[in-house]
This record gives structure tokens, sequence and C-alpha cells, in this order.
């Protein structure tokens, strides 16, 4: 009697559940394995992007990005940064960063949270203040408790300190070193950690990869930042790197294991690898994808990386043509969206090592399975969703949206009746 009722619920809500399923596939394409969903089964967290609010109402792009099995994390790209987010003393600007997690959100993706401490992207406030110690330590305290309060919860992790050093190693004349002297690293670290206590805690820098003086020099960040009892977490390579220039993946790994080897976990936090000269030939591209798929497989072969985030994933909308201008392409998408030779490359090491069959020259299936901590449970769809201008996402979107809440609601009810039938 009692098994009867459960196998009608259970198939009822399996029915459903898979109706909402294939509804959700058709407006998506997320039954198509992508970037991210080959990660998690090779072990890691995430395979995500950087992405912006001035993004939204690209139909083309929206299409790509909020496919979770793609791109399972969204990083802002510029709305956290210290004069997007609070550019004068006290007036917090949260819209942006607010629709950004939203639609992560609403579509099951995770969310890094991106920068504190930086010098640059600074309000005039900041940068051009009369500053004592006691007076920048209280701005900067108050600046970290606000932003990271009101995204309590919400980040996977928080870049708390960002490029602190010069190419050389020695620290970055910022106007934080100016006051502070490196003091403003463990500032940043304490507020950070009683902000927001689940968020894993980053120190982010370029070049770190490839500069050995810097390298060093960022160990020894760690180490200041633990010897005046704070707490950091993670490291994070961000892996803007040149076609033919790159660092091998051997190179990699020996980079991001001196972190490991100190506790640390490691991600490739804004992954990019621009060509020097456009238009690209065919040897470059191919160059391209032999670098994407060494930066790729560094990750998969070092058991503490856990993800990786793309500085965009089309070049449509990277940053890297208006900073050095002549050199770009640096995506893995082109900038009408079609899938370039890097984007196929890195799928297939993905989908070699997913299913065991190691990577060719860049995996590692052993580490890459074996290493796994548990994912985090996806953060369940909230619904909210931030405005777009274009009435064809905006349709898309909440279309999407009200499927996949209508499928998370379903899936526990549907998994619990199959798991009392066991
Ligand atoms: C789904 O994928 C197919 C094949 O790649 C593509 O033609 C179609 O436009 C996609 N649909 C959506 C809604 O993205
Ligand atoms: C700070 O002052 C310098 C010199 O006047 C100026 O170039 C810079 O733009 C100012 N910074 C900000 C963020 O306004
Ligand atoms: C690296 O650091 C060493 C010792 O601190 C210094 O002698 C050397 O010049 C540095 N190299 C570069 C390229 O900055
Ligand atoms: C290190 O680099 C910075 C920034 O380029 C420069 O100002 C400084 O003089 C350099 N220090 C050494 C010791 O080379
Ligand atoms: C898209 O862009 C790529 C790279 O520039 C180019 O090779 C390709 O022909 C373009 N495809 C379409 C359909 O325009
Ligand atoms: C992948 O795993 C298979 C089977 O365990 C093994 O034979 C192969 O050497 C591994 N490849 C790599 C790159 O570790
Ligand atoms: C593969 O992973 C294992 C286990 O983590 C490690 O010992 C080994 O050095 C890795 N091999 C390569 C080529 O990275």
């Amino acid at each position: 009697m009692t098994r009867l009722l459960l196998t009608t619920k259970a198939v009822v809500a399996v029915a459903a559940f898979m109706a909402a399923a294939m509804v959700s596939a058709q407006a998506t394409n997320q039954t198509t394995e992508g970037l991210h969903s080959l990660f998690v089964a090779s072990g890691k967290l995430f395979f995500g992007t950087a992405t912006e609010t001035n993004n939204f109402g690209d139909s083309a792009y929206q299409v790509i990005v909020n496919n979770k099995n793609e791109f399972g994390m969204f990083v802002p790209e510029n709305s956290q940064k210290w004069g997007p987010i609070e550019p004068t003393e006290g007036d917090f600007q949260f819209e942006s960063p607010d629709s950004i997690v939203n639609r992560a959100e609403g579509n099951g993706q995770m969310f890094r949270c991106h920068a504190l401490t930086w010098h640059s992207q600074l309000p005039a406030f900041v940068e051009n203040g009369t500053w004592t110690r006691e007076t920048l330590t209280s701005a900067i305290q108050t600046h970290i408790a606000t932003v990271m309060g009101h995204y309590k919860g919400q980040c996977y992790s928080w870049d708390v300190v960002n490029e602190a050093l010069n190419d050389n190693g020695t620290f970055r004349d910022s106007v934080f070193f100016r006051v502070l002297g490196t003091d403003f690293l463990p500032i940043s670290f304490k507020a950070a950690e009683a902000a927001d206590p689940t968020a894993k805690l980053y120190y982010n820098d370029f070049n770190l990869e490839t500069i050995r003086n810097k390298t060093d020099a960022a160990v020894r960040i760690v180490e200041l930042i633990r010897a005046a009892g704070a707490r950091i977490d993670g490291l994070g390579f961000q892996a803007h790197f040149r076609v033919g220039g790159t660092p091998s993946q051997a190179s990699l790994v020996a980079t991001m294991n001196r972190f490991v080897d100190m506790g640390l976990e490691v991600a490739l936090s804004e992954l990019d690898i621009a060509h020097n000269s456009l238009p690209a030939d065919s040897r470059a591209l191919a160059q391209q994808s032999t670098d994407y798929v060494a930066a790729v497989g560094a990750c998969l072969a070092v058991p503490k990386c856990v993800g990786i985030t793309l500085w965009q994933f089309t070049d449509k909308y990277s940053w890297i043509p208006s900073t050095f201008p002549g050199a770009g392409d640096a995506c893995l998408f082109s900038a009408n969206f079609t899938k370039k030779p890097a984007y196929t490359a890195v799928k297939n090491l993905l989908t070699a090592v997913a299913t065991g069959g190691g990577g060719g020259n860049g995996g590692n299936n052993s580490s890459a399975i074996q290493s796994s901590g548990s994912p985090p449970a996806p953060v369940p769809g909230t619904g909210t969703l931030g405005g777009t201008n274009d009435p064809a996402t905006a349709a898309l979107i909440s279309g999407v949206s009200s499927i996949s809440v209508v499928g998370s609601l379903l899936w526990p009810l549907a998994a619990g009746a199959i798991i009392s039938l066991l």
C-alpha cells in the first residue's frame, strides 16, 4: 500500500522532472556537455568566465554564458572593484554585481568575487586621499566589511588583495603600501575573514607563473599574512598568457605546487591567451590550442587546483585589444561566437580525462579523477534575475529561470521518492 503510493508519486514526479528537464534543455542546451560539466566530471569545482552587465543585452552571448554546463561560475569583470562599487566614501553601488550574482544563482552557477584591496580602478577618495595609518586602516575595514557583508554566503571566494607586487618581486608603490607598508595585507585578510567566514580568501596576481622573483615574493606574502595571525586559503594565478609564451604544463604544475605545499588551494583565475599580432594564421591558432591545453592540463594535474575562470570567453568582449593595442583574439570563442580550435582542443582534453581515457599531452587522469573534493551543492535558484534591455534576452532568461526553479523543486521530490523505493 505504502509502496504503491510511493511508486505512483515517484512516477509522477520523475515524469514531471523529465518534462521540465527537456524543456530546459531546449531553451538552453543544458544537457550538452560543456567545459564546466566535463571539468566537474574530472573532479574540479568549476570552469567559469568573467562577465558584466553590459553583456546582458547581447542575446547570442547570453545563450552561451547562461548554459551552466559550459560555464559553471561567474565573476564580475569590473563592477565589484573599489572604484565602481564605492565611488565616493560610504556610497555603495551594488546594483550591477547584484544582477550578476542573481543571474548566476538563477542559472545554478557558482560566483567568484573580485576584488577588494587593489591599487588600480580605485576611487579618487582612496587613491588621492590624505591618510594616516589609522584612517586608511579604517577605510579598508569599512569597505571590506560592507562589500563582503553584502555578498555574505554568496561568494565561493574573494580576491582579497590583488596585484600587490611589481614584476621584480618588490612591493608595488600603491597608496596602501605607502601608508601601511606590508600591513595592508593582514589588515585586509583579517577584515575579510571577519566579514564572511565561509568565503575562501585569495591573493591574486599575474606573471607569478613566469617570473621566479615574483613567485618568491608571493610565497613571502603568504608567510607574512600568516605570521600576522590572519588566514589565507588560496592563490589565484591570473594566467594572462601570450600565444607561444605560455609556460609549459610541467612548469605551471611546479609553480602551483609551491603554494599547494603551503596548504593553499590554487586556481587559474583570469585565463586568456592573446595572439601577439593579428590576424592569427593557422599556425598561431594551433599554438594557441597547445597553450590552452598546457594551462588547463596543469590545473587537471594539480589536485588542489580547484577551477579555472576565463577573463571573458569571446574575443568580442576581451579586455586585451584596448589595453595591448595590436594583440588580441585571446579567448576560446571568436567575436562571432564560433568555437575556436583552442575550444575544441580544451574540450577534447576534458572529455578524455572525464571519461578516464587519459588526456594526451595535457591530462593526468589519476590525479584529476582521484583528487576531487566533492563539489558543493549547487546554489538553489532564486529566480531573481537582473534587468536587460533586450526583449528576446529577457524572454529567454525569464523562461529559463522559471523552468529551472520548477526543476529544482521537483528534483528533491523525485530523488526522495526513488530513494524511498530502494
Ligand atoms: C542549441 O544548440 C544548437 C546546436 O549547437 C544550436 O543550433 C541552437 O541554437 C542552440 N539553442 C539554444 C537555445 O541555444
Ligand atoms: C589622483 O590624482 C592624480 C594626479 O592628479 C590623477 O592623475 C589621478 O587620476 C587621480 N586618481 C583618481 C582615481 O582620480
Ligand atoms: C631577483 O632577485 C635577486 C635577489 O633578490 C636579484 O639579485 C635579481 O636581480 C632579481 N632578478 C630580477 C630579474 O629582478
Ligand atoms: C622593481 O620594479 C619597480 C617597478 O618597475 C621599480 O620601480 C623598482 O626600482 C625595481 N626595483 C629593483 C630593485 O629593481
Ligand atoms: C567567425 O569568425 C571567425 C574568426 O574571425 C571566422 O573565421 C569565421 O568565418 C566567422 N564565421 C562566420 C559565420 O561569420
Ligand atoms: C590514465 O589512466 C590509465 C588507466 O588507469 C593509465 O593507463 C594511463 O597511463 C593514465 N594516463 C595518464 C596521463 O595518467
Ligand atoms: C599525476 O598525478 C599524480 C598524483 O597526484 C602525481 O604524482 C603525478 O606527478 C602527476 N603526473 C603529472 C605528469 O603531472
